[in-house]
């Protein structure tokens, strides 16, 4: 068995390649791994082990049919993280988005087409559904995205859609609501302000901090995207999610406690474009079907990510302050 990640340097996509090489997946703990990635500043090689029997790393770009037509064959699947991911540089440029995202997903199923690869699963977000005020999403509901990042994601989604209905691909589609964790790159919102409040630092909440994300630790994502990669239908989508709705204030304030930092620390700042008011995942179709249960409870993963963030210094600083320091 070999199975090939894009994006697998990023925060998401090597947590599922560390999970996959320690075996946390049942049924693939023989498989070898080729981990696709072009190191964009959000790809970072030491987010993966430096050397290890079963792993391959590979950089390279989504978009070059070239590349994934040579590394494709004798793959058995495919799993398909990388992406621009970040709402507030896609307010600044749409370009890369679209490119990685959308001709990216194309290019890549492409090759799939034409090396055979027989499972392909396809990582989407829960913003391509836009905002909802009440309720939640199931996965019949329309695609109404706001902003170009989750414009680009719907339209990958779509492509990736009709790789399935027009060419028979097996092929799922995960919709996933936002994840914490270790390795994620702190230009996102909880890295971002732990990382800040380690230095001292303000941090920067937008608006009247009133906006409502779901979040979900990146291991419970990771084990449903395997989940769905083992047993999902072909052409179905799942959302992922894990029921942790929270303010952007209330996260705020915990993180205030998690660090000892006083109220002082948040400096409230304009308001980002198209900022999206709530999102809310319905995930009982992968509970129903699947067997999912997300298993870390949030105020504990939250308690871990943060103690995560103190003991790795070097990380975060090398991310933070290393090439691209536009950061917050
Ligand atoms: P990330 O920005 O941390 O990682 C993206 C990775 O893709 C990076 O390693 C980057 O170098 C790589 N990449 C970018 N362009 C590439 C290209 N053209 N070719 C090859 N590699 C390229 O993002 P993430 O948070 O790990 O998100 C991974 C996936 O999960 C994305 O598709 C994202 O839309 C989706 N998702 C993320 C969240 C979340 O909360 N972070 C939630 C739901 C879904
Ligand atoms: O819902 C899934 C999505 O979650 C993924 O598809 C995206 O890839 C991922 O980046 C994330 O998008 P968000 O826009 O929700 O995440 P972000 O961490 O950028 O922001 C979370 C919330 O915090 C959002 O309401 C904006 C707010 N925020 C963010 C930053 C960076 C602030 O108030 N201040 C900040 O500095």
């Amino acid at each position: 068995m070999r199975i090939l990640v894009t994006g697998a340097a990023g925060f998401i996509g090597s947590n599922f390649v560390r999970n996959l090489l320690a075996n946390a997946y049942a049924g693939w703990e023989d498989a070898g791994v080729t981990a696709l990635d072009k190191l964009t500043y959000a790809g970072n090689r030491d987010n993966l082990p430096a050397a290890h029997p079963r792993l391959e790393f590979v950089q390279g770009d989504v978009c070059d049919l070239g590349l994934l037509r040579d590394l494709l064959p004798g793959h058995d699947a495919v799993v398909h993280f990388a992406a621009e991911s970040h709402v507030d540089r896609s307010l600044e440029g749409a370009g890369p988005f679209f490119r990685t995202n959308v001709l990216g997903t194309q290019t890549l199923l492409d090759a799939v087409l034409d090396s055979g690869v027989e499972r392909v699963v396809h990582v989407s977000t829960d913003e391509v559904y836009g905002s909802i005020d009440e309720g939640s999403w199931t996965e019949d509901r329309p695609l109404l995205p706001n902003t170009p990042y989750a414009a680009s994601k719907a339209c990958s989604d779509l492509v990736a859609r009709t790789y399935w209905r027009t060419h028979g691909v097996n092929l799922s589609i995960t919709r996933c609501s936002n994840n914490y964790g270790p390795y994620q790159h702190p230009e996102k919102l909880i890295p971002l302000f732990v990382t800040n409040l380690l230095e001292g630092r303000q941090v920067p909440l937008y608006g009247d901090g009133r906006n409502i994300r779901e979040w979900l630790h990146v291991d419970d994502h990771c084990r449903g995207i395997h989940l769905v990669l083992d047993s999902g239908r072909a052409g179905e989508i799942y959302n992922i999610g894990g029921g942790n709705e929270r303010t952007n204030r209330a996260i705020t304030e915990r993180l205030l406690e998690l660090t000892g930092s006083g109220e002082g620390m948040i400096r409230h700042v304009a308001d980002r474009k198209a900022h999206d008011l709530r999102y809310s995942i319905d995930e009982s179709k992968i509970r129903e079907e699947l067997g999912y249960v997300p298993q870390i409870g949030f105020e504990e993963g939250l308690a871990a990510t943060v103690a995560w963030y103190r003991d790795h210094p070097d990380w975060w600083k090398a991310v933070k302050y290393g090439a691209d320091r536009d950061h917050g």
